[in-house]
């Protein structure tokens, strides 16, 4: 993963820990209202793929455990991680793109609600995604991948059949290449053929718009039908949605290019969601508080949006950062780009080893900014953030500050899913922090299941402990008390 240059190691905030007669008077564990739905306290464990699903996207006993475990610590919400809304293969990722996968889905609704005594709303995150390959291999990119163009023709010489003009390119020296390759062409080369929003002239990109909302309107009755308290459309990171918010979105079909026009398939998309789920749950969405891409949408651009899709009702915005594929580090061959390695990816999950701000809270200001826009235009929506929050006193500053209204942590929860128990009993010196290394987040790189390095090897001869399939970690943390 890119790191700031500077890599200066910062301590973990000392922790404030309330007593438990503090701690029921913090705002952190008041209520809040979210559309038609009660949170039972601030706390807010946004989405995190953990690779427990089957090959084809069902839920297995290793989700429900998975979600079950953190329910156990009662938070507000949970989100689960990003669920595909299509029926089509997309490896061991969850699915609601079909009805078949309702049943296994009210077992994991049901299974949360028993965990936390129906004390935490359980949301699940939709997605959509474009198609991505590997980095292939330059004999077969030359020999099967690559489309031979009169402009490969004419900068070689036009003599020879399509095969002779394969064998030449794939010879050509790097420098060269880029003389005769067009910048898409070099970067299918070198980090995999991916698809992108603007890519107008493949009918299935073209027809985003027309098919997009009634897609994820269907999962979101599903997720409604299966129990979900709610749905979070994902508009962030990588994925298609957050292209299209992108200033980096220029298709010309009234879908790309203004403000106006990139909101517009979002807003579509959370109008068909509300209309389907019409007041069974609550709605809302994830999407960038900043791309941090060249060319990307920075703060200017995405407090108009905030207040566009509050203005389209939808009942909570969580902000996210970066975790772009734009600057991705390139992949070995036959491995796939992964949206979080360059610096748009640092700043979506920071480490401890960054420049002198630090990794602590550090996408607050993003959900500051959009907050107040949101409220100077009226409407009350509830706006999450997340980035480094692992503390007490630092989420209840963020609460008094009215920086946001959820305070979201996704690592520190996976470190020590009892972590809220922990505060609320006044026990937090026994809280198991996160270090924030990213051991987490490179076995989600590598699609493996996740665990944490603090507690995977614990007790592995326990009885009942499922272990991963490499057989040396153990699937979820042991229980407190
Ligand atoms: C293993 C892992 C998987 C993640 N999966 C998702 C995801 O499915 N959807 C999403 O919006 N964010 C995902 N994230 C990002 C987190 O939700 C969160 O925004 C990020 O980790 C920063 O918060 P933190 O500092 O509290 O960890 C993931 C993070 C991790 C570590
Ligand atoms: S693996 Fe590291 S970064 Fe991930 S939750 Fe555990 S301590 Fe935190």
């Amino acid at each position: 993963m890119w790191q700031p240059p500077e890599r200066i190691k910062h301590e973990l905030p000392p922790g404030a820990w309330p007593t438990a007669e503090q701690a029921a008077e913090a705002r952190l564990f008041q209520p809040l209202v979210i559309g038609p739905r009660l949170a039972r306290t601030r706390t807010w464990v946004p989405a995190m793929v953990p690779w427990r699903a089957t090959e084809d996207g069902f839920v297995t006993k290793d989700v429900i455990d998975w979600y079950a475990r953190f329910a156990h610590g009662k938070p507000g919400v949970i989100v689960v991680e990003a669920t595909g809304i299509r029926d089509v293969a997309s490896g061991p990722l969850l699915r609601i793109g079909h009805d078949r996968f309702v049943p296994g889905l009210k077992e994991l609704t049901a299974a949360v609600k028993a965990a936390s005594g129906g004390q935490t709303l359980l949301f699940i995150q939709l997605i959509d995604f474009l198609s991505i390959r590997r980095r292939p291999q330059r004999e077969k990119f030359f020999a099967r991948f690559l489309e031979i163009t009169d402009s490969h023709r004419a900068a070689l010489g036009n003599d020879g059949g399509d095969d002779e003009l394969r064998t030449r390119l794939a010879a050509l020296p790097e420098a060269e290449l880029e003389e005769v390759l067009t910048p898409r062409e070099l970067d299918d080369l070198q980090r995999g053929a991916r698809e992108r929003v603007t890519d107008l002239h493949v009918p299935a990109i073209a027809e985003l718009p027309r098919v997009l909302p009634k897609l994820f309107a269907d999962a979101a009755g599903r997720a409604i039908e299966a129990g979900f308290d709610g749905v979070e459309l994902h508009f962030a990171h990588a994925y298609t949605m957050a292209s299209f918010l992108s200033a980096l979105n220029t298709r010309t079909d009234g879908y790309g290019g203004s403000r106006e026009d990139r909101v517009k398939l979002p807003l579509e998309v959370a109008a068909a969601v509300l209309e389907r789920v019409a007041g069974r749950g609550a709605v809302g969405c994830r999407y960038l508080g900043d791309d941090v891409i060249e060319g990307g949408n920075h703060i200017a651009d995405t407090t108009w949006i905030g207040v566009e899709l509050a203005k389209a009702g939808l009942e909570f915005l969580s902000i996210s950062k970066g975790g772009k594929f734009e600057d991705a580090k390139q992949p070995k061959v036959g491995a796939s780009s992964y949206p979080y390695t360059g610096r748009s990816g640092y700043e979506c999950m920071p480490t401890i080893y960054s420049d002198a701000r630090g990794p602590f809270a550090r996408n607050v200001p993003l959900a500051a900014t959009i907050r107040s826009a949101v409220r100077e235009a009226g409407f009350g929506t509830p706006i999450i953030t997340a980035g480094g929050i692992c503390e007490f006193g630092q989420a209840e500053a963020i609460l008094e500050r009215g920086e946001a209204d959820f305070v979201a942590s996704a690592r520190q929860t996976l470190a020590d899913p009892d972590w809220f128990a922990k505060l609320r009993q006044g026990a937090g010196g026994e809280i198991r922090r996160c270090e924030f290394t990213n051991y987490c987040e490179a076995l989600d790189q590598q699609h493996k299941q996740v665990t944490c390095k603090l507690w995977d090897r614990d007790g592995l001869d326990a009885p009942d402990v499922t272990l991963a399939s490499d057989g040396k970690r153990r699937l979820v943390p042991p229980r407190w008390r």
